[in-house]
């Protein structure tokens, strides 16, 4: 059986010259390819006791939910600004060109509550720590920080340090 690494699609100079894409679709379009993601991220869980888990817009749902619902725990989806219609928190962080602003409900995490986050790819690593900052504002506790791919080149794990990060499939460069 093939594994999971050889899934993933790679496309040179995209979105620029330069830059390898790590193409997700390629997982997910194949069925064993999905199943072996999703339980391989899980089974990084097999040991913390988590109450929560949270995923950013759009990529992070895709893995995010069925873990928390193999786990029968909740999910709580962290959306770019402007789309959840409730009282939300927000933070600002940086992309290579500019800014951009995620939002959480604010009812959605309760003091002392256990987190994991679970995203498809740490880059820089400015997604997730913006998120950990969302989550402990509201009083919870980030246990666990899941990928399926990392970038290691671009060092994002230095914005999570303190915290238990872990990726399926490491790529050392960019
Ligand atoms: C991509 C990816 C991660 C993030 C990683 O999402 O899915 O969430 O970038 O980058 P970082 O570590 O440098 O923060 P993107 O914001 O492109 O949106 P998408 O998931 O909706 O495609
Ligand atoms: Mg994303």
């Amino acid at each position: 059986m093939k594994k999971l690494e050889e899934y993933v699609r790679s496309i040179p100079d995209f979105p620029e010259e330069g830059i390898v894409f790590r193409d997700v679709t390629s997982v997910l379009q194949d069925k064993d390819s999905l199943k072996m993601s999703i339980d391989q991220m899980q089974s990084l869980l097999d040991d913390v006791d988590i109450d929560v888990v949270v995923g950013p817009e759009s990529r992070g749902f895709i893995f995010g939910v069925p873990i928390a619902y193999n786990l029968n725990k909740a999910f709580v989806p962290v959306r770019k600004k402007g789309k959840l219609p409730c009282e939300t928190i927000e933070m600002e962080y940086a992309l290579e060109y500019g800014t951009a602003t995620i939002e959480m409900h604010k009812d959605a995490i309760k003091p002392g509550q256990r987190v994991a986050i679970i995203d498809d790819l740490i880059a820089t690593g400015g997604t997730i720590e913006a998120i950990t900052k969302l989550i402990e504002s509201l009083g919870g506790i980030v246990v666990k920080i899941i990928f399926l791919m990392e970038l290691e080149g671009l060092h994002g794990r230095d914005k999570l340090k303190g915290y238990d990060v872990e990726a399926v499939i490491k790529y050392e460069g960019k």
